[in-house]
């Protein structure tokens, strides 16, 4: 029986719309720690899921027409939904749960009868300002300019009879747990929490936990017309997928309390002191540790669909690759920090740490072996200085790695692989091999002793890099030679561990560079094009002018026109000058500007309408004697016109009223 066991989970999600590449990061590290845990030989279990009650899903359902368990359904099984990008990602969870399980739903209110039994919730009227995205309450002091805190959100006066979990009875071993243990981190958040929740003006509120203005959750089945609180309800969630309050599940014993919970920063007041009070509430351990990252931000903002600015982990994927994407998650962001998502960084990741240093570390090495030695593993039969460096450079890895890795900093674990790789490419120029191959006799045996570090440098690199590029490490691990002996955590401290009869073979290029300039104008183009998809189709001025009384609306002189000559005005890109029928015998001419929208040659002929008595503009040196209408609107994020033309029956110089 394995006694090492590890615990972790990551947010559940809202199925509300499609994830993107900012959810994706939570997952993806997960995911590295949940590998890495097994690498290490721990039994793992990784939770995910999604997030499913809520008024917010009510409302997208009702906008879409359909019931919520239809939406959510769809959200989450469909092309594209949650599971399908899990998929994508290659995302190795061990359970799936989701909030609208039966077996959840039950424990849900099993959970909320004992707490109400304990005398934990109580019944109140709740007044307060709530925000409707983010489904939480918020009390005056904590709004951001009369704004929601977290999402900047319009908040609304709300009132209802409502449920109240006695938060404050917990207010001290919550400020305990989060000032004197390690509960919480980055330490970083503590602070925020404290100040801003506990030790605030009137201290910690108790927490509204029942709602009655939306049906679409948890019923409290000891009153009617209540639903549990989202937030109360999913955060469960890490028990009930272990079997807390079910019979589905029997693994609370093994692997409850939880190692660790990865969230996004915005989500930590919810985990790091409501989640333990519950918990406290109920008697049951703390996990151990909640771990609040930063967020991946566009621009310096946050990544929102309703800003049009999300980044698609598709087509990421499909241009340079799940590993490549996964890794430059990780490797490119301090994982407790905000971090700044941008094309070109993507990229130049990917040239320099995947193509430059491991892509051509790993090509240069197979090549030489196949071409110097027909695909065998040569031996090393002789050590020199700089062989050494290299060799307690790699066995020492592991440990320095290990180190990061158990801090959750992967990027620093990631640059501790990398500098060995670095070192190692140096390793071959200083030897250059090429030379040594060109008198066999003299240098074969030395030729032989510096392939093989360089074989074993990769063998070592590769078992540490599989919990980020689990795909392509299983190709480099093939192109070596390594069988399973050699690819475990045991023998990335190994020196040596490649088997004898290991076959070297140069594959294909797995980290193809890429052409930074001409890569970022087709990303651009996509996204612009995957920018102007998501606008409205047609967008018409919203706001109505100011009134104005029918004497004034009568003194605006609206004419038929007839075009008599019309040519583009020179040095400007935008005028058209017209010379017109008013059916006064005298021409007028009208300069508009809409060169963007019409030839000159189309309009001759045409019957317009001008309002003839506005007093005469200058536009360019030339006069313009009023103007013409045109109808205005917006489309796809274009603007379009169209000048108002009638029914050429119509003489010039009929009044228009
Ligand atoms: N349903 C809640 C979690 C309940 S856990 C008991 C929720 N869901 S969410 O879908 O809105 O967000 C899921 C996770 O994605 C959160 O941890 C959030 O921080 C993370 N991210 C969403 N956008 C993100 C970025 N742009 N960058 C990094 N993480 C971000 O919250």
């Amino acid at each position: 029986m394995n006694d090492k066991k590890f615990y972790i989970t990551t947010p559940i999600y809202y199925p509300s719309g499609k994830l993107h590449i900012g959810h994706a990061y939570c997952t993806v590290a997960t995911d590295a720690m949940a590998r890495y845990k097994r690498l290490c030989g721990y039994d793992v279990m990784f939770l995910t899921g999604t997030d499913e009650h809520g008024q917010k899903i009510e409302g997208k359902a009702k906008e879409a027409g359909v019931t919520p368990q239809e939406f959510v359904d769809n959200i989450v099984a469909a092309p594209g939904g949650v599971l399908d990008l899990w998929k994508l990602m290659n995302v190795s969870y061990d359970r799936f749960i989701r909030t609208t399980d039966d077996y959840h739903v039950e424990a849900i209110q099993r959970i909320f009868r004992k707490m109400h039994d304990k005398g934990d919730i109580y019944k109140g009227a709740y007044k307060g300002k709530y925000c409707k995205d983010c489904e939480a309450f918020w009390t005056e002091s904590q709004l951001v300019d009369g704004k929601c805190p977290d999402c900047g959100r319009e908040v609304h006066d709300a009132e209802e009879e409502a449920y109240f979990f006695r938060a404050s009875k917990y207010a001290d071993r919550v400020r305990d747990l989060l000032l004197n243990t390690d509960f919480l981190e980055p330490r970083s958040r503590v602070n925020e929490m404290v100040n801003n929740f506990i030790d605030c003006e009137g201290g910690l509120q108790d927490l509204c936990v029942s709602r009655t203005s939306f049906t679409w959750g948890v019923p409290v089945d000891f009153d009617p017309g209540h639903v549990v609180y989202v937030w109360l309800d999913a955060l469960f969630n890490y028990m009930t997928a272990l079997g807390y309050q079910n019979d589905k599940y029997h693994d609370l014993e093994k692997f409850w309390p939880a190692d660790v919970h990865f969230i996004g920063k915005e989500i930590v007041r919810f985990h790091s002191i409501y989640w333990p009070a519950f918990l406290m509430s109920m008697e049951l351990p703390l996990p151990k540790k909640v771990y609040g990252h930063g967020w991946l931000l566009l621009d310096g903002g946050k990544m929102s669909k309703s800003k049009g600015n999300v980044v698609d982990p598709y087509l990421l994927s499909e241009r340079y690759g799940v590993d490549a994407l996964r890794f430059f998650l990780l490797r490119s962001f301090p994982f407790g920090s905000d971090g700044n998502f941008s094309n070109e960084l993507l990229i130049q990741t990917i040239n320099n740490d995947l193509a430059n240093d491991l892509g051509n570390l790993v090509s240069r090495t197979t090549a030489m072996a196949e071409k110097y030695f027909g695909g065998t593993l040569p031996e090393a039969r002789q050590s020199a200085p700089l062989d050494d460096e290299l060799i307690s450079l790699a066995s020492g890895l592991r440990g320095r790695y290990e180190e990061q890795m158990e801090k959750f900093q992967f990027q620093n674990a990631l640059e501790e692989v990398f500098k060995v790789i670095q070192r190692a490419n140096k390793y071959i120029d200083e030897n250059a091999p090429w030379a040594l191959a060109k008198d066999m006799d003299a240098n074969g045996v030395r030729l032989a002793t510096v392939l093989y570090n360089l074989l074993e440098t990769v063998r070592v690199c590769t078992v540490l890099l599989t919990p980020f590029m689990p795909e392509s490490c299983g190709r480099i691990f093939a192109q070596i030679g390594a069988d399973e002996s050699a690819r475990t955590w045991g023998s990335a401290a190994q020196w040596g561990s490649l088997p004898a009869a290991a076959s070297v073979a140069k594959g294909e290029n797995l980290f193809p560079r890429i052409d930074m300039a001409k890569e970022l104008a087709e990303l651009e183009a996509i996204q612009e094009e995957a920018r102007k998809a998501a606008l409205p189709a047609i967008e018409i001025e919203p706001q109505l002018e100011e009134k104005v009384d029918f004497d004034t609306f009568c003194k605006s002189d609206f004419r038929a026109v007839k075009v008599k000559a019309c040519e583009n005005v020179k040095k400007s890109d935008k005028l058209l000058k017209f010379t017109l029928d008013d059916g006064t015998g005298a021409d007028r001419q009208i300069l508009s500007g809409i060169a963007k929208w019409y030839k000159p040659e189309e309009l001759i002929g045409k019957t317009l309408v001008a309002i003839v008595n506005l007093p005469p503009r200058k536009m360019m040196g030339q006069e313009s004697q009023g103007m013409l209408i045109s109808a205005v609107h917006t489309e796809k994020g274009e603007e379009c016109l169209h000048l108002l033309m009638v029914d050429d029956a119509i003489p010039a110089g009929a009044k228009l009223c």
